[in-house]
């Protein structure tokens, strides 16, 4: 895929995007379909929420939210992994060789790049939206600002 390909392919997934969250204001159900709409769209390995819950002690962790792909790692702590590290540092993170990744977690040997989207409710992290890819250097600048883009409509 070129570049201007992808960029015409993420226009339109906005605007897909914007009309399937039109009119819903359910979390979960508003997650599951932008994960279905993204990964189908794009082709993924893996695409899909973790969501910022805490445990009964009060601390808060990652949580695996609705996804598309193969099974994955249920719990990431603040900090661990790109999904933690992106929640820590509050940016998008793209990373283009997930073995280079210190501390990547891998929940499948098959995922070769990923790129994390912090989602942010106010001021405060409370998801983010992972995707991996099964080949290296998926993802880009232009990945990351259409990401951002589509998380924004998640109220
Ligand atoms: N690779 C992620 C863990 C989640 S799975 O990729 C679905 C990480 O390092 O945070």
């Amino acid at each position: 895929m070129t570049d201007s390909e992808k960029e015409q392919k993420y226009k339109q997934l906005v605007k897909e995007a914007a009309a399937l969250l039109d009119g819903e204001n359910d979390l979960i159900a508003n997650m599951a379909n932008l994960a279905a709409l993204i990964h189908e769209t794009m082709g993924f390995w893996w695409t899909g929420f973790y969501i910022v819950r805490s445990d009964s002690k009060d601390a808060e962790q990652l949580v695996l939210g609705p996804f598309q792909g193969p099974i994955a790692c249920t719990r990431i702590a603040l900090g661990r992994g790109v999904c933690g590290t992106s929640w820590q540092r509050r940016e998008t993170i793209v990373v283009p060789d997930v073995e280079k990744f210190p501390g990547h977690i891998a929940c499948s040997s098959e995922s070769r790049s990923e790129i994390v989207v912090p989602v942010f409710t106010g001021n405060k992290v409370s998801a983010v939206l992972d995707i991996d890819s099964r080949y290296l250097n998926t993802f880009d600048e232009t990945d990351a600002r259409y990401l951002e883009q589509i998380v924004k409509l998640l109220k």
